[in-house]
Formats: structure tokens, C-alpha cells, sequence
């Protein structure tokens, strides 16, 4: 029996009896299936036709592990189900996560495997948003081969802190780079005619006490940094729906936040798709529905399902219209016809699913987005003369690291390595887990005449002493992260630290090649000539970071967030509220068996996002604060030169200039733009006003041009609701990271009032 087959099977043996809800086309009201109408209309149409009940059962959905349906329905185990309305050929929502591939955590899906591609984090890396597109396009393909219509993709907040344990899941800290990723990411996934949501909405920033905190901004600000991102990555994707976040923001959760859902979203932006709440994020009937909230998911996580019966009672009782009840119903059908659910449905059973052609694609990212950050006396691409290599650490041998959560895949070819937690907030839904890819076996590969050995690590005299024997040392560091849970510090676990340096000491060949989540404190980094940051790099990170080591892929990839020197450099340097997370625990040791639900028992506590719109590198410049590795940063195996700045301004400021390979090996190259812009804050940062990616060979030069979204260096007026762009003079830098200037000029803009 294939792998597909077997897939097809194991995936609907373990749903509950019965029927396999509908996803025909049978016909609905002439309006609702009238392709030549718009999706609004289309929508109407339908509505129009739906009776009271239909509505009241579209706006909630089950979490199938934990689903107990009056009658059986037949759900894959998965992160969400909502029954369809056959007779009006509205499809059942099948609904799985999907930041990095179709996820299966904790294999609740037995021997359902998926193609895993690398951290988004990795995919920002790139720089490059053909190849977010390519990922979000293969996993949509595959969800579609699996059955589902709705995936939890999209991740787009902005990196605020270094120790934020989802990091990996999003794109960065920058709001152009980010919306612009995530935007292609999702554009890729409903390419699929599937819908994606982007999430979460907003200011997720860390995971302690996510379900509790007050994420506190002025909200110019926001708008000038994370909901840019948002903005710019729903203008480009169009995702169907919008995931609400678990946090408050300035005293309201973001679920029922008044500001955020109906002012921002939907009047500002004219978002016509559902806001979908995060799993366990409503608390309320009334005011999650009148502040903009579409559709309660995972209901069973929730402290009651809020749009079920009491909000059938909150309309019988005129607390809400039933016209917001037809908003919302058809702002639901508006992303399912607007993303093709209908017209195009996903198939009743699985399909074949191209796995070796979609690895390619994870491997492409993982070979794109990994960075070269030191590479002292180019000892780095390894001479395939090497006649002795030792791998050491991070079980190399077998695997490379995923981060943890809900995004979690089991990929195709399985996990060699899996730790389940015995504590902490990510311990139900998340373990440890290694992709089947082997550094060791790729670079042997590579290298088929030298004698490529491992050794764990764990035994620093045994580590050092393998070092020693061989020609070239390479450590494989590693740092876990996961959802619902922050590093507590930026230190590489296992005592990694001491393991490095005295490998190092021992040899001076020695390469560090990280698999982390974000940025981590390096105490050693002076020791060692060369350093890989490979983050979480997907079921086929072995043989990227092989391909990559040995030469046969130039590196490319780019920081996509500030690597500082230690936490003690960053904005905050640890997580605000672990007093209270702390406090939780202690009281959990002690024998506390209450359930407090999504929150842990975590007291509620405030983070005051002082810094604004000020983040990552822009914080860093402001501060004066010079951090390890800038953002943007990454060597190549060749060399890139700027020349030939032209700036056209006035109404419109487009700006372009020659990139040149300078090197001796073909390579691709991600110049940066820079304009010096003041917020709302006042402050003058330089801002990410435009990047490419191109590929030249040696000695080739081609011109780039990038024209500026004047948002991106504009200031929010609030009071006002409008983008204002000061006349004047603007520095412009070329560069090839933050804070560099290859290339300088001056820009003189015109005043432009721009729509929020
Ligand atoms: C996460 C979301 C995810 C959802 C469903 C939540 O805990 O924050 O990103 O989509 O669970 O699994």
C-alpha cells in the first residue's frame, strides 16, 4: 500500500461515524451560484435564502478532539470543523493549521505525514517572495489533497522581543518585509481555492500569559508597525478571513475589540472577509459579536460557546441586530465564494499528493533563507578535500530541529526524535520533535571520500577530543522554541555554550551551524571563524545545510530581525509576566489541581510596547545600541557592490541603482532601501522602504528599481484616521543591512494625505 493511500485511510479512520458532510456543488439560490455576480452579492443572495438556524450554526465551529455534536459528524482531527449547508452548496469548513505545512501536532492524525517546510522566519530570510509563494502555494495543494478548505496560516506579527517563542512562526520585525511575505505566503495558499487566514491579530507579541496580558501601544503607532504589516499582507494575499489574537490590546481583547475589529479592519481597510476568533480567544456574546467578531472557533475551548445559544438569546432579546447576525453570516460566505470554496470544492476523499516535488520546495526555502554570519578567512565553502569531519551535537545524525505548536507538521519520513514536556503551557498540544532529514548522511553525501563522523555532545571531553581527531568540527546548536511558551533566556540550552567553546578550543576548524528560533547569546563567537544560522529549516534542512556548507548553494538569506547582543539589548530581556507564570506554577507544584482553563492561572498583568513603532532595528539605531548582527545581515560566497544611485521624487519617490557581482562565484543578493522617515512619535529612523532578490553571475551588474509606499514612511494621524506624508528632504541609503550605506542621497517628497 502507498504512503498516499495509507494517509487516505488513517486519516478518516479516526473521525467519528457517520456521513462525510457534503462539499457538493448542489445548486443554491440563482443569485447565490450566479458567477457573474460579485462575491457580496453572491453572498447576500444567500443569506437571504438561509433559515435563522443555518445562520446561528455557521458563526461557531467545533475543535473536533474535543467535539461532542448532538449527532455524530464525521470531522478529521484537526483544528476545526464547521458543517456546511448542503442544500444551499455551502461547504462544510475543514479547518487545519498550516504556518509551515499541513500540521499534525502530537500525530493526532496517526501516520498522516506533510510536507514541512522551513520557519517562516527562514522564508523572511530569503528575501525573496517567490519563494513565500511557492510554500504557501504546496501547502495549499496539499491541504487540498487532504480535504481541508480553511488554513490557519499567515502568521504576521511583528518580532518584538528576541525570546518570543512563536518567532519562528512570522516574518520578522519589519512591517514592509513582513506584509509583503506574508501577503505572497497567503496569496500562494488560496491559489489553492482555499481560504487562508493571516493572524494574529494584533499585537501577540510573546506567549507568556498570551491569554491574559494587556499588550499596551499608542495606537499611531501600531498602526505605523504591526498593523502595517497586517495591512500590507491583506492588500497583497486578500486572506478570506483574519484570525483574532488571544491578547487584549489597550484594555479590550482583540476578539472583542471595537477599535481593532470594526474602526481598523473594516472601516479603515474596508476588510470584506470574517474575523475568526483564535482557539479559547471569546469571552463574550454581546460584545465579541457588536465589536466585530464573525465566527467563534474551537467553541469547546472557550469558558462557554458564546455564539451558540446565548447568542440565539442575545437576538431574541434585540442585545444584538439580526441584521450584524446577516453581516457576519455573509461575511463568511464572502471568503468562502471569494477564495473559490464553492465554485471549486476540495475533493470528498484524499488525493495523491506529490511529495518529492513539494520536498524541493522546502528545500529551496530552507537553502534561500539560511544566513552565513561569519565566515572568517572563507573557510567556508568547505574544501571537499576534508578527509575527517565531525558532526557534533543536535542529533545530526539523524535530524534537524522543528519549533513547537500548533503549526507543528509531521513531516514526510517521520520523526527520529521526539521529547514530550513535562510541564509548562505548550505541554498538551506540543513536543520536541526532529525531521527525518540527516545533516550527517547529506554532507557525507557531499564528501563521499572523507569519513564523516557524530558525536552527541554531551560529554565535553569526548566532544573536544573528536574535534581534535578531525580535520574540520561542525556543531549543530540548537534552541527550541514553541508556541505558548517564551524562552526565559536567550542562552542556547544543555550547556551548548561551554560544549562549543571547548570544541573550539580544541580545534580551530570549527564551525557553528545554529538551529534556533530567533536570535540566541553567542559568549563564543569570537573563538569561532564561521557561523550558519539554518533556524528551524524544514524536513529538508540536512541537505540544505549540507548543499550550503559544501558550496554547492551560494547563501543568500538575510536576517530578517536584529540579532542583539545579549537580552539585556533588546527592549525588554525577558518576558513580562513571568512573576506571574512563576506564581501559577509554584502554586500547580503545590498540589493546586483547579482548571483555569486557556489561562493557566496566570494572573492578568500589562506590557507597555513603549517603543511604539520603534522596533527592532529602528529601536536598536534609536538607542544607540549596536547589536551582534544587524537586521538584514548575511555574507555570500561572493561579493555585491552598489552603484549609480538615481532618486526620481517629488509627487512619488522611486529609487534605483546597479548591483554588481563583484565575486568569483554566481550568487544572489538582497539589496536593501532605507529612507529616513519620522513617525508619529517624531522620531527619525531609518525605515525598510524596499528590497529585492537577484541572482547575477560573476561580474554581471543589473539594474534594480524600487518604488516607496509612502506608508511605509509616513506618519498615522489618528485623530484624524489618515496617513500624512511630510514635505521635504528624506535621506536615502542603499545598503546591504541595517545601518549600512553603500549607496547615499536625498529625496524631496511632496505633502500626501493618504487613506487609512
Ligand atoms: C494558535 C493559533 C492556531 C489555533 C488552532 C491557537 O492556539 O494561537 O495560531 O491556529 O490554536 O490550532
Amino acid at each position: 500500500m502507498t504512503r498516499q493511500a495509507l494517509a487516505a485511510i488513517l486519516l478518516f479512520s479516526s473521525t467519528l461515524a457517520g456521513p462525510i458532510a457534503a462539499q457538493s456543488t448542489l445548486p443554491a439560490t440563482a443569485a447565490g451560484s450566479d458567477l457573474a455576480l460579485s462575491a457580496q452579492a453572491r453572498a447576500k443572495a444567500l443569506v437571504a435564502a438561509m433559515t435563522r438556524d443555518e445562520k446561528l450554526a455557521i458563526i461557531h465551529g467545533y475543535f473536533p478532539p474535543m467535539a461532542k455534536p448532538a449527532r455524530p459528524i464525521a470531522m478529521i482531527p484537526s483544528a476545526g470543523h464547521i458543517p456546511g449547508i448542503p442544500r444551499l452548496g455551502i461547504p462544510t469548513l475543514r479547518e487545519s493549521d498550516a504556518s509551515l505545512g499541513v500540521a499534525n501536532q502530537i500525530e493526532q492524525r496517526k501516520g498522516d505525514t506533510a510536507t514541512a517546510l522551513p520557519a517562516s522566519l527562514a522564508t523572511a530570510a530569503t528575501f525573496d517572495p517567490r519563494i513565500a509563494y511557492a510554500g504557501g502555494a504546496m501547502i495549499g495543494a496539499e491541504a487540498r489533497a487532504k480535504t481541508f478548505n480553511v488554513l490557519l496560516a499567515g502568521g504576521v506579527n511583528l518580532t518584538r522581543d528576541p525570546w518570543n517563542g512563536r518567532n519562528f512562526e512570522y516574518m520578522g520585525e519589519d512591517p514592509l518585509l513582513s506584509g509583503v511575505m506574508a501577503g505572497e505566503h497567503i496569496r500562494g495558499v488560496q491559489s489553492n481555492h482555499i481560504i487562508s487566514t493571516i493572524k494574529h491579530f494584533a499585537l501577540n507579541a510573546q506567549e507568556t500569559g498570551r491569554t491574559v496580558l494587556d499588550a499596551r501601544i499608542d495606537k499611531a503607532q501600531l498602526r505605523e508597525s504591526d498593523l502595517l504589516a497586517f495591512q500590507i499582507a491583506t492588500e497583497i494575499g486578500n486572506p478570506a478571513s483574519v484570525m483574532c489574537a488571544y491578547n487584549k490590546v489597550n484594555g479590550d481583547y482583540a476578539c472583542e475589540n471595537d477599535w481593532l475589529l470594526n474602526t481598523v479592519l473594516k472601516q479603515d481597510w474596508g476588510y470584506k472577509g470574517f474575523v475568526m476568533s483564535d482557539w479559547g480567544a471569546v469571552h463574550s456574546t454581546q460584545k465579541a459579536a457588536l465589536s466585530g467578531l464573525d465566527q467563534e472557533s474551537g467553541q469547546e475551548l472557550d469558558d462557554a460557546i458564546h455564539f451558540g445559544q446565548p447568542f440565539d438569546d442575545a437576538v431574541k432579546a434585540g442585545r444584538i441586530p439580526t441584521a450584524r447576525l446577516d453581516d457576519m453570516v455573509t461575511r463568511i460566505l464572502h471568503g468562502v465564494i471569494a477564495a473559490g470554496l464553492m465554485d471549486d470544492p476540495v475533493p470528498e476523499s484524499p488525493r495523491e499528493i506529490d511529495y518529492a516535488a513539494h520536498a524541493d520546495v522546502a528545500q529551496r526555502a530552507a537553502e534561500q533563507g539560511i544566513v552565513l554570519l561569519k565566515n572568517e578567512g572563507d573557510l567556508l565553502p568547505l574544501a571537499k578535500t576534508a578527509r575527517r569531519i565531525v558532526l557534533i551535537g543536535g542529533h545530526a545524525d539523524v535530524g534537524v530541529l522543528s519549533g513547537g505548536g500548533s503549526s507543528q507538521v509531521r513531516s514526510v519520513g517521520g520523526a527520529p526524535v521526539e521529547i514530550s514536556l513535562t510541564k509548562g503551557a505548550a505541554a498538551s498540544f506540543a513536543r520536541m520533535t526532529w525531521h527525518a532529514s540527516s545533516p550527517l548522511k547529506a554532507i557525507q553525501a557531499l564528501v563521499p571520500q572523507a569519513e564523516v563522523v557524530y558525536v552527541d555532545g554531551s560529554d565535553l571531553k569526548a566532544a573536544a577530543q573528536a574535534a581534535r581527531d578531525a580535520d574540520i568540527a561542525i556543531i549543530f546548536a540548537w534552541q527550541w522554541q514553541t508556541e505558548a511558551q517564551d524562552a526565559e533566556t536567550m542562552r542556547l540550552p544543555d550547556n551548548q555554550d561551554a560544549m562549543i567553546d571547548a570544541v573550539a578550543s580544541a580545534n580551530r576548524k570549527t564551525i557553528v551551524v545554529l538551529e534556533t528560533g530567533g536570535p540566541v547569546e553567542m559568549p563564543w563567537l569570537a573563538k569561532i571563524p564561521a557561523l550558519v544560522e539554518a533556524w528551524y529549516p524544514g524536513q529538508r534542512g540536512g541537505e540544505a545545510i549540507a548543499n550550503v556548507l559544501m558550496g554547492d548553494v551560494n547563501p543568500s538569506g538575510k536576517l530578517p530581525i536584529t540579532f542583539p547582543v545579549s537580552a539585556e539589548q533588546a527592549p525588554r530581556s525577558q518576558p513580562a509576566g513571568l512573576p506571574e507564570l512563576h506564581a501559577a506554577e509554584a502554586r500547580r507544584a503545590a498540589g493546586d489541581t483547579a482548571n483555569y482553563g486557556m489561562t493557566g492561572g496566570v494572573a492578568p498583568f500589562a506590557v507597555d510596547y513603549s517603543e511604539g513603532a520603534e522596533i527592532g532595528y529602528r529601536w536598536y539605531a534609536m538607542k544607540q545600541r549596536k547589536p551582534l548582527f544587524p537586521f538584514g545581515y548575511g555574507l555570500s560566497y561572493t561579493r555585491f557592490a552598489y552603484a549609480n544611485l538615481k532618486i526620481q521624487d517629488g509627487a512619488a519617490l522611486t529609487v534605483s541603482f546597479d548591483v554588481t557581482n563583484i565575486g568569483a562565484r554566481a550568487g544572489a543578493d538582497a539589496p536593501q532601501l532605507y529612507v529616513e522617515a519620522k513617525g508619529s512619535a517624531g522620531i527619525a529612523a531609518r525605515r525598510l522602504a524596499g528590497f529585492d532578490k537577484l541572482t547575477l553571475s560573476p561580474g554581471e551588474t543589473r539594474r534594480v528599481s524600487m518604488t516607496v509606499d509612502p506608508r511605509v514612511i509616513a506618519r498615522f494621524d489618528e485623530a484624524g484616521r489618515k496617513w500624512h506624508l511630510d514635505g521635504g528632504a528624506y535621506a536615502v541609503t542603499v545598503g546591504h543591512f541595517a545601518g549600512d550605506s553603500a549607496l547615499r542621497g536625498v529625496a524631496t517628497l511632496q505633502p500626501q494625505t493618504l487613506k487609512p
